[in-house]
């Protein structure tokens, strides 16, 4: 995949996979480009070459997140920053994330709305409260219920645990295995690298638009170089 902002060129020739029920990691330094991809995958940034292919056969490539939004197509992504509306209600942002699922009735949406807050309970507790008065990890956990609200198969996590203290991160890797455990396939972007990578089942390691290691994510922690270079060891 090629992609960036007008002329400028950021992702050079990037070919990454995420597998069925995978947890797949992507690091890098800042600027390298991983939330640039993210985007050009849902859309978000138009796609130079490439092709975004889901499920094998269902071809997104120049879909807008209008269109994958409004197609349904079963992908979600929680972005960087900016991931919830302050001024709605817990509830009404985990609402807006049902929005495409016009043809569900209700009683399905609750029942999904219900199964969100046995993996975040606390949501249910401030329901009615605005999303602006959470704290950062409550931000993240409803960021992520309301990507789940649209019944993804895949989800696609930018920083879910940036600006977040060490315990609170915890709390939220442990969420994302949680989702895993559920089936979904699930698409990392993280500055944490050793933690993500060590829930992860496989890991990419972007560098000035390129992927400069890939492997299992077992492997990527044990590389040396990589070590050195992007997880802080000596
Ligand atoms: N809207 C934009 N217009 C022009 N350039 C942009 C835009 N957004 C990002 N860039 C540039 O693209 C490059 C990659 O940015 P990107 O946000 O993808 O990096 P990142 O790896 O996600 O970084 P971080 O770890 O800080 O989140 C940077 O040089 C950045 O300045
Ligand atoms: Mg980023």
């Amino acid at each position: 995949m090629v992609s960036g902002y007008g002329k400028l060129q950021i992702i050079n020739g990037v070919d990454i996979e995420l597998n069925k029920g995978e947890l797949v990691t992507i690091i890098g330094p800042n600027g390298s480009g991983k939330s640039t991809l993210v985007k050009t995958i849902i859309g978000l940034v138009p796609s130079w070459s490439g092709k975004i292919i889901i499920n094998e056969k269902l071809d997104i490539t120049g879909m807008k997140p209008y269109d994958i939004v409004t197609k349904q197509v079963p992908i979600n992504y929680v972005p960087q920053v900016n991931n919830v509306f302050p001024t709605l209600t817990i509830e009404e942002n985990l609402l807006l994330g049902a929005l495409p699922r016009k043809k569900d009735p209700k009683e399905k949406i609750q029942e999904d709305m219900e199964k969100i807050f046995e993996i975040f309970p606390r949501l249910k507790e401030r329901l009615s409260q605005k999303a602006a008065l959470l704290s950062g990890g409550e931000r993240q956990m409803l960021a992520l219920g309301r990507a789940l609200m649209s019944n993804p198969d895949i989800l696609i996590l930018d920083e879910p645990t940036a600006a977040l203290a060490p315990v609170l991160a915890d709390e939220i890797f442990n969420k994302i295995i949680e989702l895993k455990k559920l089936g979904l396939s699930i698409l990392l972007v993280e500055q944490r690298a050793t933690r993500a990578l060590k829930i992860s089942d496989r890991g990419y390691v972007l560098v000035s638009g390129k992927v400069a290691f890939e492997d299992k994510a077992e492997n990527l922690i044990n590389n040396e170089k990589v070590g050195e270079l992007y997880l802080g060891k000596r």
